[in-house]
């Protein structure tokens, strides 16, 4: 026999426990939205059958998680589950201290209120929301310095996510390196399309960063997707693994944050990780206060176990390929049928740009948010807006459009099949075609920051 290449990418697992998902009527989903204040954060998530509304801590837990939980040593000091955690994220990462939280921004919380002063600007290739705004709580400035590529919804680069490394080194000249405390890099970068950053802009941004002596920290909750990019785009890392590509990559920053909800393949948790004694022995002190002491950090047993588990298999080659392909796959049929997103796809989510898709609506009505209720009431399909009810509120209660207006549609980690992303695709195609009678929205009532979460609104007209 010649040897077989197959061109199928399967799911590298086999299904052991399954979760029913409840199909509505169109009449039943007109109601919940409604009763929701036409807001899908308020949806019950049993009114919903294909939920993308984060891929954070939503993922399926492996059989071997699961064993590693069962297991698990629930000590408060010193246990057994805290020092196999302490192993993997050493072994993966490199870093000296390693700092439980119950998830990724109690460790930004940390890391800031112990660094970050009044008047200090903290450069990243772009923050997510939570890293700005625990910033901003600390008084700082968080300040964007994404490629101009990464800000256009259809240039196809292949890392739409690298920092602009002149803008970084003419921001640390401006600032001046004393009103620096470090310099981030979120990998992927969510807030931008999911997209991700090359080896050769890690290491740059670090030598810059390294060369005003300031510390390199890593936002690193998609690390294990950044690395299957950097592997197919990054021709010099074609025949490394994974592990080999993430081991690199951390040995040019000092530190980093991470939500172990994504990349961790876990249901919660997080950690801090850094090189510097003094710093770590400051954090943890916060971390007593705040979390826990430091063996266990705001966690049970057994969710350090399902990190320490987890974290290896977000590594697994067979894993990425079909991760990142099943997020390529609906990206190709949207763009074939002329659906206008952000492209290449990123990791973890297709973002749709809703400014053109509905081009009848102005921002003012909200045309990203317009969408995604159209996707919950055509088949029960619940995405996230990141648009200007997200971001348009500022803190003068005035209202300034978002840089885009997307609808995110985010995919689970190993929960969905090919089959739920047909039906998503035809979800999609068939709202598209609906897309010149869809109604925009306008705000009833509102709370005075973070306002998308709990935010009511009704149609227009
Ligand atoms: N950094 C990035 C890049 C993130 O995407 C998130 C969370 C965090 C930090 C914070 O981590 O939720 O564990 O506190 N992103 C989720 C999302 C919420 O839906 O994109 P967390």
């Amino acid at each position: 026999m010649r040897p077989f290449t197959p061109r199928t990418i399967i799911e590298p697992f086999k299904v052991r426990s399954v979760e029913p998902i409840r199909f509505t009527t169109f009449p039943e989903r007109e109601a919940a939205l409604k009763s929701a204040g036409y807001n899908p954060f308020q949806l019950h998530a049993v009114d919903v059958l294909i939920d993308l509304l984060t891929d954070s801590g939503t993922g399926a837990m492996s059989s071997r998680q699961w064993a590693g939980m069962i297991a698990s040593d629930e000590s408060y000091a010193g246990a057994t589950s805290f020092y196999k955690f302490e192993a993997a994220v050493k072994d993966i990462t490199g870093f000296r201290h390693v700092i439980p939280t119950h998830q990724g921004r109690a460790a930004e919380h940390i890391l800031f209120a112990t660094a970050v002063q009044p008047g200090h600007v903290i450069p990243s290739n772009t923050h997510f929301d939570t890293t700005r705004a625990n910033i901003e709580h600390c008084q700082g400035e968080a300040r964007d310095l994404v490629i101009a590529e990464g800000r256009q919804p259809r240039t196809i680069h292949p890392f739409k996510g690298n920092m602009d490394l002149d803008r970084l080194r003419a921001t640390i000249v401006e600032v001046g390196p004393a009103r620096i405390p470090m310099v981030m890099m979120t990998v992927t970068n969510n807030s931008g399309g999911g997209q991700p950053v090359s080896m050769a802009n890690i290491r740059a941004a670090s030598a810059i960063a390294h060369e005003y002596g300031l510390p390199f920290i890593i936002d690193a909750c998609r690390f294990a997707e950044n690395s299957w990019f950097i592997k197919t785009r990054e021709a010099e890392y074609a025949d490394s693994t994974p592990i080999e590509i993430v081991r690199e990559m951390f040995s040019y920053a000092d530190g980093c944050t991470m939500s172990a909800k994504k990349d961790g393949m876990a249901n919660i948790g997080g950690f801090l990780a850094l090189n510097d004694d003094a710093l770590a022995m400051r954090c943890r002190n916060l971390l007593i206060l705040t979390e826990g002491f430091p063996t266990y950090g705001g966690l049970a047993g057994y969710d350090l176990e399902a990190i320490a588990q987890g974290l290896y298999e977000a590594l697994d080659p067979h894993y990425l390929q079909y991760r990142i392909r099943s997020v390529a796959y609906l990206g190709d049929k949207l763009v074939a049928a002329g659906v206008p997103i952000v492209q290449p796809t990123g990791g973890h989510a297709i973002y749709i740009d809703a400014r053109e898709a509905l081009p009848h609506l102005p921002v003012s009505q909200y045309p990203a948010w317009a969408l995604n209720n159209a996707f919950y009431l055509m088949g029960g399909v619940r995405g996230v807006e990141i648009g200007s009810v997200m971001f348009g509120q500022q803190p003068d209660g005035s209202e300034k459009p978002a840089a885009m207006e997307l609808v995110r549609l985010a995919f689970p980690r190993r929960s969905y099949t090919q089959s739920h992303v047909d039906y998503l695709a035809e979800v999609i195609l068939a709202t598209y075609a609906e897309r010149e009678r869809l109604p925009g929205y306008r705000i009833t009532w509102q709370a005075p920051s973070l306002r998308h979460f709990t935010a009511r609104l009704e149609p227009v007209g």
